[in-house]
């Protein structure tokens, strides 16, 4: 591919998922995969193609795409004034539905595109495309933490808090040799976000004291990534599964998953995201991430792949 005109990131949170909702610490990677503005043809109308989903979409009510791209349009053009029409041509590497911050890339890529339509440049774009994103996600998420839209925007691998100042600090790693597999289709992120809140309900002490523990975790766990433990991150992963479990997010499939990655060498594995269905990661030796894919296709994995997670944008 060209270098894209602009892009926004796929993310895996490597730790802190549902935890960050309640005011917990995240860790959050940006992945290579994402959502890229290939071209860019001035027309008479704004709509957007994204291959290879196939859709032509108006920013506009009648679909949850429309209406989330209206509103990145709504706070662009509020800050900066009409935005010239065109057809954006986006191509997406990262797969949708899977938790892997389609939706984020998606809206953080179209904020960054129509901003190059716009007459008056903002005081702070990065600013505005965060808030931009976040309307977007509001869509998809009802209430989302932040910590999609922040890690597809910025790059890199970022310390996430919601309510702290600043929200994100940029964590200066070297990017996390994973796998990811897709294990069973992605559920719906709001209404895992409501499970926890019913639990939380319903054993408020000890809920709070699991979402406490993978806080915990995830603190710990940004230590050992600084100190490069990479043995030490999988183990934490593994405690943090074991909370994501208690706080009712991960399934049979999810589990089984990380067994299997374990068995094949991987210094630990969690579920990633809302769980629920949908992703889990693993990390280990370098060596031995292919049979860790492997393993994990064999135990009915629908989708692995080896990356690296926590990479710097490029032409964004
Ligand atoms: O929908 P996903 O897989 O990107 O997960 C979102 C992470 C949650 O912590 C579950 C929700 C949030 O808004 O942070």
């Amino acid at each position: 591919m060209t270098p894209p005109l602009a892009s926004g990131h796929g993310k895996v949170i490597l730790f802190g998922e549902h935890a960050v909702v309640h005011g917990q610490p995240a860790l959050a990677a940006a992945l290579d995969l994402g959502v890229h503005l290939t071209a860019l043809t001035p027309d008479d109308t704004l709509s957007v193609q994204i291959e290879p989903w196939g859709t032509l979409t108006r920013p506009g009510k009648g679909s949850r795409m429309g209406e989330a791209l209206d509103r990145v349009l709504g706070v662009i053009e509020g800050a900066c004034g009409p935005v010239a029409p065109a057809t954006l041509h986006f191509e997406a590497t990262v797969p949708v539905g899977a938790g892997l911050g389609s939706s984020a890339a998606l809206a953080v890529a179209f904020a960054r595109a129509l901003l190059m339509r716009v007459a008056a440049a903002p005081d702070d774009p990065t600013a505005l495309i965060l808030q931009a994103a976040d309307a977007s996600e509001r869509v998809f998420h009802g209430n989302p933490s932040g910590v999609d839209h922040t890690t597809s925007a910025l790059g890199g691998l970022i310390d996430f808090r919601r309510h702290r100042d600043p929200a994100f600090i940029p964590l200066d790693i070297a990017p996390v040799p994973l796998v990811i597999a897709q294990m069973a289709p992605g559920a719906d992120t709001g209404k895992m976000v409501a499970g926890v809140r019913a639990l939380l309900d319903a054993e408020p002490t000890l809920a709070a004291d699991a979402l406490e523990l993978l806080g915990a975790v995830a603190d710990a766990a940004r230590q050992a990534l600084l100190d490069g433990d990479l043995p030490r991150v999988g183990r934490l992963m593994d405690m943090a599964h074991g909370g994501l479990m208690t706080i009712g997010v991960s399934t049979a499939d999810l589990d089984r998953g990380c067994h299997a990655a374990r068995k094949a060498g991987a210094w630990g594995a969690k579920l990633t995201g809302a769980g629920g269905g949908g992703c889990m990661i693993a990390v280990g030796p370098q060596e031995r991430l292919p049979a860790i894919a492997k393993a994990l296709k064999a135990t009915g994995a629908l989708q692995t792949l080896i990356t690296r997670a926590g990479v710097q944008p490029h032409g964004a």
